[in-house]
């Protein structure tokens, strides 16, 4: 199978090495609209061909692509890949708005090319562990839930790329590009969202960037079960970020992230399970740079490419498929728009 890389900066690595790693997967191509940054990438892992055009890469006839691009960048490498009847799997988030989502989603149906989305974390086993429990039944459908996401991202960060930060290229700010994986797992355990309350502040890095920086949210679900989300790039040093479940009976379970990247069962009591990790020690490694974070993650993006290279070998869907990354994103879209108006958002069932 010949697979091209759109965009090769920082996570890209993650792309190169798990499609290396997957037996049958030949890295043919990658681009880049830095045609250097392409060249430079290629040069370092191996691969034949570099582009500074996407049209161009694919062209030259690809069985799949990843993209790896900012996220106002997504749709154009979908809808790309689309037109050339090639399947595409895109990081997350699938775009900055639902409309675009889709028309992404449209244009690969259209084009009957299977389309995935980068939710990595739901490889994790803790979090695939909450999933299974639910689907055979030792947990019921859970009432309540939540995230708490207490992150520690500086000016540095920030400034690294230009497109971090702003509205028209990031899309949102610690919910579009950080919390969006654990809202994905929050709805993936516990069903279609219906209705959205939120607020949103740029509180401390006021002047370095326009988005949220702090966030706050209620989600209604369709199960009549209600969720909240607490989330926020202020907190020094960081302290990772828990999602919990619980059913009716009391039955409440965890994945708990920290450091940045590690998922692990924190809370378990369900019975014959119980599980409970112990807390934060005085003396270690709090912040950790991104590109460890990025190694930590390493193994759950081999997980979900080796998923989707299957989903192709076996003509069925990718593990998480368009659709599914668009509920995630339609979340933290309600929750924008009803911090701006003051008012609930509903959802569309
Ligand atoms: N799944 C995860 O855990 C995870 C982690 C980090 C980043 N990401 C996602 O990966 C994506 C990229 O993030 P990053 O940190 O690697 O960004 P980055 O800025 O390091 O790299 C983006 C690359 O895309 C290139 N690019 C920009 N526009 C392009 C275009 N139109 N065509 C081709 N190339 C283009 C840039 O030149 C750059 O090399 C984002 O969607 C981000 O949210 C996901």
């Amino acid at each position: 199978m010949r697979i091209g890389i759109i965009g090769c900066g920082r996570i890209a690595r993650n792309h190169v090495s798990a499609l290396r790693s997957t037996e049958g997967v030949h890295v043919a191509a990658v681009a880049d609209i830095d045609p250097w940054r392409a060249r430079a990438f290629a040069a370092e892992h191996g691969v034949d061909r570099s582009f500074g055009d996407v049209d161009d890469m694919l062209d030259g006839g690809l069985d799949a692509v990843t993209i790896c691009t900012p996220h106002a960048e997504h749709e154009a490498g979908v809808l790309a890949a689309a037109a050339h009847g090639t399947h595409v799997l895109c990081e997350k988030p699938i775009a900055l708005r639902v409309e675009q989502a889709e028309r992404m989603i449209a244009a690969t149906a259209a084009a009957g090319v299977r389309f995935g989305v980068l939710f990595q974390r739901r490889f994790w086993p803790a979090a695939a562990r909450i999933r299974a429990a639910i689907d055979d039944g030792r947990m019921g459908l859970p009432i309540c839930g939540g995230v708490v996401a207490r992150l520690n991202r500086g000016a540095d960060y920030y400034r690294a790329e230009p497109w971090r930060g702003r509205w028209a290229t990031e899309g949102g700010g610690v919910l579009m590009t950080q919390v969006i994986h654990h809202i994905d797992l929050l709805q993936w355990f516990m069903g279609p969202a219906r209705r959205v309350t939120g607020r949103c502040a740029t509180v401390v890095h006021q002047g370095i960037i326009e988005v949220e920086d702090t966030a706050a949210a209620l989600i209604e679900f369709a199960s009549g079960a209600v969720a909240t989300v607490q989330a926020g790039t202020t907190f020094q040093p960081g302290l990772g970020v828990q999602v919990w479940v619980s059913d009716a009976h009391g039955r409440t379970a965890s994945v708990m992230e920290f450091p940045e990247g590690v998922g692990f069962t924190d809370v378990r009591t369900l019975p014959g399970e119980e599980a409970f990790a112990s807390g934060y020690r005085a003396g270690q490694p709090f912040d950790i740079p991104l590109a460890e974070i990025h190694d930590h993650l390493a193994p759950y993006h081999a997980a979900q490419i080796a998923d989707f290279v299957a989903a192709l070998r076996d003509g069925r869907q990718p593990a998480v498929t368009g659709r599914d990354a668009l509920r995630s994103l339609a979340i933290v879209e309600a929750v924008y728009e009803s911090s701006r108006t003051g008012s609930a958002v509903e959802l569309p069932s």
